[in-house]
Order: C-alpha cells, then sequence, then structure tokens
C-alpha cells in the first residue's frame, strides 16, 4: 500500500454517463486496482458552476457512484467518494485560486466554451474552476491523472501551479502526468463526428444506461461521410464518421485499425454500422445490469461513499495541514 503510485481523476454529475466518458475515462480505471492506490470522485462541486436541477443533481450523484462500482470500481480497492463530503478540495481549492494568474484561466477552452454556452451565466467559479480541480488533484498527491483529451489542458495548468508553489515554498506537490488512453481518448459524437460526444447532443450521444435498441438505432443513424467511397478505411481527414466509428470500436473490441479494415473489406457501412453498435452493446450491457441492481441497494450506496469520504479525508487533510503550515496559517 505504501510504496503503490497513486491514481486519481473525477467525472461531473451534470449529465447521464457516456460512451465517451466510458472509453476516455472510467474504463482505464477499473483496470489498475491492484497496481495502485486509487481515487474517483463524483464532481459534484464542479457541477454548479452551471446551474443544475437539485434533485436532478443528487439523483445524477448516485447514479454515477452505482455506475462507477458497475464498471468496475471495486469499492474495497478504489477509494470513491463525493466531492462536497471532504471539504478539503473547497479548502485547498481557494489556497490555489491564489496561485493561479487570471491570463492562465483566460486560455481554458473548457471556459471559452461554456461561457460561450451560458452567456447569461458567467459566474466567478466557471472561470476558477481549473484551480479547484488543480486542489482535487493535488490533495492526493498522485502520479497519474486519468482524463479524456479534453481534460489534458487543465492537469497541464495544475503542472503549472504545482511548479510555481513548489518554487516558492519546496517540495510541496507531487507532479502529476496526465494518463490519456490510446483508443478512446476523444470520443466524437455519432451526429456531430466534429465535435466530442457530450450529452448537450442527446442524438448523437450514447449513454452508459440506454437501452440496448436506442443504442443499436444511434448507431445506425450516424454520420459516416459525404464521399460515395462506402469502404471501411482510417482517415480522419476526410472520412471523420468512420475514423470516429473505428476508433470506438477498437477501444471496445481491442482490435488495431488494420484488422478493422480487413474485417469489413468489402462490405460498406451498411454491415460496420450495426457491428459497431452491437459490440458496444456487448460492453454495456452487464454495466447497466449490474448498475441497476446497485441503485436498488441505498444502504450499500450510503456506505461506499461514507466510508469513501473518510479515507479521502485523511489522506487530503495532511496535504492540507502540509499547504497551510508553509503558506503561514497558524496551526489549528
Ligand atoms: P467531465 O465530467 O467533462 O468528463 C469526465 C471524463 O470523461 C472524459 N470525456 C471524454 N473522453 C473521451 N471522449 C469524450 N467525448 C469525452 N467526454 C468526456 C473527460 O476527459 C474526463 O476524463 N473537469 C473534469 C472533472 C474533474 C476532474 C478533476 C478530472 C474535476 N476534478 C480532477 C480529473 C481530476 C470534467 O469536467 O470532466
Amino acid at each position: 500500500m505504501e510504496n503503490k503510485k497513486v491514481m486519481l481523476s473525477g467525472i461531473q454529475p451534470s449529465g447521464d454517463l457516456h460512451l465517451g466518458n466510458y472509453l476516455g475515462a472510467i474504463k482505464n480505471w477499473a483496470a489498475r486496482a491492484e497496481e495502485f492506490d486509487c481515487y474517483y470522485f463524483m464532481a459534484d462541486m464542479h457541477t454548479i458552476t452551471v446551474r443544475q436541477n437539485p434533485a436532478d443533481l443528487r439523483r445524477r450523484t448516485l447514479e454515477q457512484l452505482a455506475q462507477y462500482i458497475a464498471c468496475g470500481l471495486d469499492p474495497e480497492k478504489n477509494t470513491l467518494f463525493i466531492q462536497s463530503h471532504v471539504p478539503a478540495h473547497a479548502e485547498l481549492g481557494w489556497v490555489l485560486n491564489c496561485y493561479t494568474m487570471f491570463g492562465e484561466l483566460s486560455r481554458m477552452t473548457q471556459f471559452k466554451d461554456k461561457s460561450a454556452k451560458h452567456k447569461d451565466n458567467i459566474n466567478g467559479g466557471l472561470f476558477t474552476y481549473p484551480a479547484l480541480m488543480a486542489a482535487d488533484i493535488l490533495l492526493y498527491q498522485p502520479d497519474f491523472v486519468p482524463v479524456g483529451e479534453d481534460q489534458k489542458q487543465h492537469v497541464e495548468l495544475t503542472r503549472n501551479i504545482v511548479q510555481r508553489f513548489n518554487g516558492i515554498y519546496g517540495d510541496v506537490f507531487k507532479m502529476p502526468e496526465p494518463y490519456i488512453p490510446k483508443a478512446g481518448a476523444r470520443v466524437m459524437g455519432l451526429t456531430t463526428p466534429d465535435s466530442k460526444m457530450s450529452k448537450s447532443i442527446p442524438e448523437g450521444c450514447v449513454f452508459l444506461m440506454e437501452k440496448p435498441e436506442d443504442i443499436q438505432r444511434k448507431f445506425k443513424r450516424a454520420i459516416t461521410d459525404s464521399d460515395t467511397e462506402n469502404c471501411v478505411r482510417y482517415d480522419p481527414q476526410n472520412k471523420p464518421g468512420v475514423a470516429n466509428l473505428m476508433n470506438i470500436y477498437s477501444a471496445v473490441t481491442g482490435k488495431s485499425f488494420e484488422e478493422i479494415e480487413q474485417e469489413f473489406a468489402g462490405q460498406g457501412y451498411g454491415k460496420f454500422k450495426p457491428a459497431v453498435g452491437d459490440a458496444v452493446v456487448e460492453v454495456l450491457r452487464p454495466i447497466r445490469e449490474e448498475a441497476q441492481r446497485i441503485l436498488a441497494d441505498k444502504a450499500y450506496l450510503e456506505k461506499v461513499y461514507t466510508e469513501g469520504a473518510q479515507k479521502a479525508s485523511y489522506v487530503a487533510g495532511k496535504t492540507l495541514r502540509k499547504v497551510y503550515k508553509k503558506i503561514g496559517f497558524v496551526a489549528r
């Protein structure tokens, strides 16, 4: 336990978990429990940078926990918790706000995207969000932060904060590395292959809890290309829709792009699209069934998140005390 490397990541319960979250992030967490000391949380504090319906947020936070476990995150081997249950996140978040530059925050793609989408609510939290994310990470001194491609910029900013902070106070934080999967790091929308899969375009987004027939329908309607070639070939520049489907198929089956091209040689998109749909349905089926079973057991979920918050608070508290001491706060 002592010498194990540490991994940490989180997902916002602002929408239902989708295939992008699974392939870009969770799938890579589950396999690593023996090798690493792992912390995964529901990033509920981050979600309120955009208005949430309170009842939905509460429901989705618990559903997300059930889905984490169903995806293979054994609570005995991983520390699973709700971000707002560990006050050290807010506390270190404030400190790191004071070590994060306005210019750095202004350059964040997620801030630019979200402020364009929510013009009537460009609040301070939306802007300083990456300082809270840096706190989420640094409290646990992780070696690796497994995320999809779109979160890499935030992890890079966290690394800048570490450099700045350690430069002033000595070796306080460990330098974290982003850990990005080879296949599935950037799953695109099935109807919008030029933008990432996200809950905001539901017709192109496959949710983990969706019924098999709905998943199949979405894959059958997936956009392929405007060319007339009708040939399964990996060419992200000219055939982004096909490349995205190949990427998904590769991530769920482990097959290489060459193997996929061979498998569908001469068969066209009419065969390929439902085959990708089938492969995804089969990967998600046991997850959906298990999540439904776990979600029915509220007492079990409560036990998991209560124990998770206790374990997380212990580790986070150690880092926070160290930081407070370094910056000159009087010990409590
Ligand atoms: P969030 O909640 O938007 O996404 C959660 C994880 O899913 C990945 N992801 C994708 N991967 C591939 N293709 C996609 N279409 C796709 N969409 C989402 C994301 O890269 C991410 O890994 N700020 C974070 C949450 C967070 C966090 C943290 C993560 C808060 N604190 C500390 C790591 C460490 C976010 O908004 O991710």
